[in-house]
């Protein structure tokens, strides 16, 4: 054949391919997300999801040293609260667990980057992500609410909010709540494209929160939805948004891509819990090379232009990429 073009020829062995590889993932990419829980010596397993756990604060060292240790730089907290009300009280109670586990983090990992999920749905009794009046989820009630848990959390030394409710307003709520309490240094990542999605099945388990009636489609995105999530982005940046959450993260690479070109700025995203227990379940079951799969699925966040990606896969992947496993 004829062929002056052939791109076989850069693949040809794997020291050409590494020559004109585009996209690495480094450790440095990861964000691990952490439940932590009241009470001592717990470290209660998430059925659905392997490998992750429900940690009470002084269990939390063993997993932080090698989370530090791997060089993995933030993770975030998601907390389950002793007790879970209407109002979702212990959300912004300044003993709430959130509140205890970053101090307590703080002061033995100064370093490591503190992000904690600013929401209501795992600390209200009726499973959603907002105070709830006739059947709707208030919007501005709420906000209110919000803003006092990101200053609680702001307080007690987190580096950085991310409020995942989805009510509207709440980044500038947020941003001025904490400017006001003299917390300006402390960024927002914004789940600022979140979809209304069936993979956080999993996550509801890991802290009860699944909501107790209806769903949450009045307040997260309609995952048919691209212009919109756009929208909600460009809204954000305005508000005072540091940093921009895309979630979840396999279905959802044009989002991401088109949340970098439009905003410019960095795109976090988030592979979520049904993800990982999509892909630990196919291991379990030798269908798929574990290994692989979730090195090719992250790597491919970068590619759509995410800067960071929070995954429960974070300790595995950095283990493999580190060569410590
Ligand atoms: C809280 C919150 C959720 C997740 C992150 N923050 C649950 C939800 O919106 O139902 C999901 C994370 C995951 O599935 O890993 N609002």
């Amino acid at each position: 054949m004829n062929l002056p073009v052939r791109p076989r020829r850069l693949r040809a062995n794997e020291t050409i391919r590494a020559m004109v590889r585009e996209h690495e993932l480094r450790v440095t990419d990861f964000i691990y997300p952490l439940f932590v829980c009241h009470g001592t010596d717990v470290a209660d397993p998430v059925g659905s999801m392997p490998g992750v756990f429900r940690y009470s604060l002084d269990r939390l060292p063993a997993v932080l040293d090698e989370v530090v240790g791997l060089g993995i730089p933030g993770i975030i907290l998601f907390g389950i609260p002793a007790h879970k009300d209407a109002v979702g009280s212990e959300a912004y109670a300044d003993d709430g667990i959130v509140q205890q586990a970053v101090r307590a983090i703080k002061e033995r990992y100064p370093n490591l980057v503190v992000i904690t999920d600013v929401c209501l749905c795992e600390y209200t009794d009726h499973g959603h992500c907002g105070l709830v009046k006739d059947g709707y989820v208030q919007n501005d009630e709420t906000v209110e609410l919000l803003a006092q848990t990101a200053v609680s959390h702001a307080r007690a030394g987190a580096d950085m909010v991310a409020p995942s409710d989805m009510m509207d307003g709440r980044v500038a709520a947020i941003r001025q709540a904490l400017d006001a309490a003299g917390l300006e240094r402390v960024a927002i990542m914004s789940y600022a494209a979140k979809f209304a999605s069936g993979f956080y099945g999993p996550f509801r388990e890991a802290a009860g929160s699944a909501p107790g009636f209806g769903d949450r489609k009045s307040y997260q995105m309609d995952p048919a939805n691209g212009d919109e999530a756009i929208r909600e982005a460009l809204a954000d940046v305005a508000e005072g948004a540091d940093l921009i959450i895309v979630k979840p993260a396999l279905a959802f690479g044009d989002i991401m891509w088109r949340t970098k070109q439009e905003t410019r700025l960095p795109v976090v995203a988030y592979n979520v819990s049904g993800e990982y227990s999509m892909v630990k379940a196919a291991a379990a079951n030798g269908w798929l090379d574990e290994r692989k799969v979730v090195l090719e699925a992250l790597c491919g966040m970068k590619r759509a232009g995410a800067s960071l990606i929070i995954t429960y896969h974070a300790l595995d992947a950095a283990r493999w990429l580190t060569g410590r496993a």
